[in-house]
């Protein structure tokens, strides 16, 4: 395991994908948006970043405002289809068959099938080359009732939310700790494990090597085999060629 060298590009993942619901009530739109993520926490402040010819671009630049929507399983699909098609030609609330639900500060629409919906007022746009980043304050949270438990907190495990990670889209894996964890000073937590990292890649590395150098033995053994065959073949039509010419 050793690492190559990539001229630079965008390659953080993975990271949420989400669905921007955007425009009125009457005239809304939804646009498929993976660049986006928290930027601070008193006040809540989020970015989207979006290229300046989508559709969507010049609805937020003139509305100043938006909604984040997590997607899930359910919305792959939908999600999918919102970040390749434009509202500029299609109603993607109509052929996506999914519904508004109205915002509590905003005019633009929720997408009533997401889990959360976040409403954000635009407070600057800035202008970064390809993109341009709507650095918005979260005005709201819109989570479902259906996934909040007795204490009133949200399971985030029951939603199934996904993420986007070099062009392809997944549900999320298994928990593996939580914030905190490597410090807490309870021992009896099944999800607490340390992991000593260097011997984990040494490891993980020894083993790399001896799986290649199996499979290169195997290819070699497996290389001879079809000599053999070859010549085995070769061999065999020369004695049924022999025989034809004995008749
Ligand atoms: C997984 C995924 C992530 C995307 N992320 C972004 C993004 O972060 N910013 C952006 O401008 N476009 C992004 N797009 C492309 C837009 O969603 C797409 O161009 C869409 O059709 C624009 O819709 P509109 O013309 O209705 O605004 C993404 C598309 C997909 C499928």
């Amino acid at each position: 395991m050793s690492k190559i060298i990539w001229k630079p590009g965008t390659f953080i993942y993975p990271l949420p994908v989400i669905m921007v619901s955007c425009g009125t009530f009457e005239k809304s739109n939804i646009i498929t948006v993976a660049w986006t993520g928290i930027i601070n926490s008193e006040k809540p402040m989020c970015y989207i970043s979006v290229r300046k010819e989508r559709y969507s671009h010049d609805v937020i630049k003139q509305t100043k405002e938006f909604v984040i929507n997590l997607t899930n399983e359910t919305l792959a699909y939908a999600t999918d289809w919102c970040g390749v098609k434009t509202g500029a030609k299609v109603d993607k609330f109509k052929e996506m068959n999914l519904s508004k639900e109205k915002a509590k500060f905003l005019k633009c629409p929720l997408i009533k099938e997401s889990p959360v919906s976040i409403e954000c007022k635009v407070k600057e746009i800035k202008s970064l080359g390809s993109h341009d980043m709507f650095i918005a304050e979260i005005v709201s949270i819109d989570a479902e009732e259906e996934y909040i438990d007795e204490n009133g907190a949200f399971d985030i495990t029951k939603c199934n939310l996904i993420t986007y990670a070099n062009g392809k889209y997944f549900t999320l894996g298994k928990q593996i700790g939580k914030f905190g964890y490597s410090v807490q000073k309870k021992k009896n937590s099944a999800i607490r494990k340390k992991i000593d990292v260097k011997k984990d890649y040494k490891e993980k590395r020894e083993q790399k090597n001896s799986n290649m150098t199996n499979n290169k033995a195997k290819r070699e053994k497996s290389k001879q085999k079809n000599i053999k065959m070859t010549n085995k073949n070769k061999s065999n039509k020369k004695k049924i060629l022999r025989k034809k010419d004995n008749v």
